[in-house]
């Protein structure tokens, strides 16, 4: 529970110019419990939108080189705070990245120093830079017995990687074949189901103990398959996994909003140049981390259900993974806003965040962490 209560209210318009009374609502900083900053100019680029919404950040370790060993995380680590604009209060949480060298001792130490918030399974070849991957759960069973004594979280990219599973049934065999194995054989273990996007994976995180958890995006609360293929491709909208049919995505509003504890914030802003997105074979991943605490904003204002958005944003992940929480608070005004059309990266081209060039409904007010506002100007 938060000290202070969240208020609901409404603020008279910018000015004078807008009389009415605007929807505003505060929450404590929330957590972004998956999101992806690369390295280089890129990192530069994006780490400040995700500092200047969130407290703390689960840093993926999906990097060109892996976050394979502590030492390459506290290097990483220290890269990262390098890009937090001065003043900002924001604390990343790196993750490992777990292969068949995976080294228990080293992730042990790394884990106990406060130096590794968690590790990751990325199945190999299930998404990008993922060819480093696990093949077989057998590889790393060392690694997980020894997570699961020390109470280190483990966070999955839960999609089977066998060629002859159609692509939108990646993720439901994924959870039949090998993340129930997984449950049974580690059963304190925290293990966190990344980007759930359909109705099985709904039904299995309902049905799971208060060690299982899920993250959730914005783009699979907002867009179906349909939004990516109907009348052409929308390659910005290609993400793994990929945005599923209609009904997989209301089960995701529902869950999110329904106020169910062990759900919560995970952007996946996963940023590729446009070059990269719009080509013969484009990467996956959809930015997001400019506005991201404004579309779920959205989302759960649609649903009537701003009075839970705290617990998804903030609350919920914090309890699941035993976090402080944040003294600092975020205002969310529903004035409107203008999400840029691009953002160029030096040396990199530039990138297309998700509802580019679009009036959206919410705005987060970043008045009290305003060197994070002037930093990115
Ligand atoms: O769409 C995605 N992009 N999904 C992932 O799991 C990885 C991410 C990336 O790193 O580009
Ligand atoms: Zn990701």
């Amino acid at each position: 529970m938060q000290n202070k209560p969240k208020r609901m209210g409404g603020r008279a318009g910018v000015g004078n110019r807008v009389r009415e009374m605007l929807p505003e609502l505060q929450i404590v900083r929330p957590n972004d419990m998956h999101v992806h900053f690369r390295e280089g100019a890129m990192l530069q680029s994006v780490v400040p939108y995700t500092a200047r919404q969130f407290c703390r950040a689960v840093v993926m370790p999906n990097t060109k080189i892996p976050i394979t060993t502590t030492d390459i995380a506290k290097k990483y680590k220290q890269e990262i705070m390098n890009c937090v604009p001065e003043g900002a209060t924001f604390d990343p949480l790196m993750m490992i990245y777990l292969n068949s060298s995976s080294n228990p001792d080293d992730i042990a130490q790394g884990f106990n120093d406060g130096v590794i918030f968690g590790a990751k399974l990325y199945p190999a070849n299930a998404t990008t830079n993922s060819q480093y991957g696990v093949s077989d759960i057998s590889e790393i069973s060392d690694v997980l017995s020894v997570m699961e004594q020390i109470g280190m979280p483990l966070s999955i990219h839960g999609e089977s990687v066998d060629k002859n599973v159609d692509i939108f049934d990646r993720e439901a065999v994924f959870i039949e074949k090998t993340l129930t194995k997984i449950l049974n054989d580690y059963p304190n273990l925290r293990v966190t189901m990344e980007h759930i996007t359909t109705v099985q994976a709904v039904e299995f995180l309902k049905s799971g103990g208060d060690k299982l958890g899920a993250t959730i995006t914005p783009q699979h609360l907002m867009y179906n398959r349909n939004d990516m293929l109907v009348g052409g491709i929308r390659p910005h909208y290609y993400c793994s996994p990929i945005l599923k049919r209609e009904e997989h995505r209301l089960a995701l509003r529902e869950l999110a909003t329904s106020g169910f504890k062990r759900v919560f914030l995970g952007t996946d802003s996963a940023p590729h140049s446009i070059d990269n997105k719009e080509c013969a074979c484009g990467c996956a991943g959809v930015f997001s981390s400019i506005n991201a605490l404004e579309f779920y904003a959205q989302v759960f204002d649609e649903e009537n259900a701003l009075d839970k958005l705290e617990d998804f944003t903030t609350n919920n992940s914090n309890s699941f993974h035993m976090l402080k929480p944040s003294d600092e608070f975020v205002q969310l005004i529903k004035s409107g806003n203008i999400v840029p059309k691009t953002i160029s990266v030096p040396g990199k081209g530039q990138l297309l965040p998700l509802c580019s060039g679009e009036i959206i409904p919410w705005r987060a007010d970043y008045e009290l962490n305003q060197k994070c506002v002037q930093s990115i100007g």
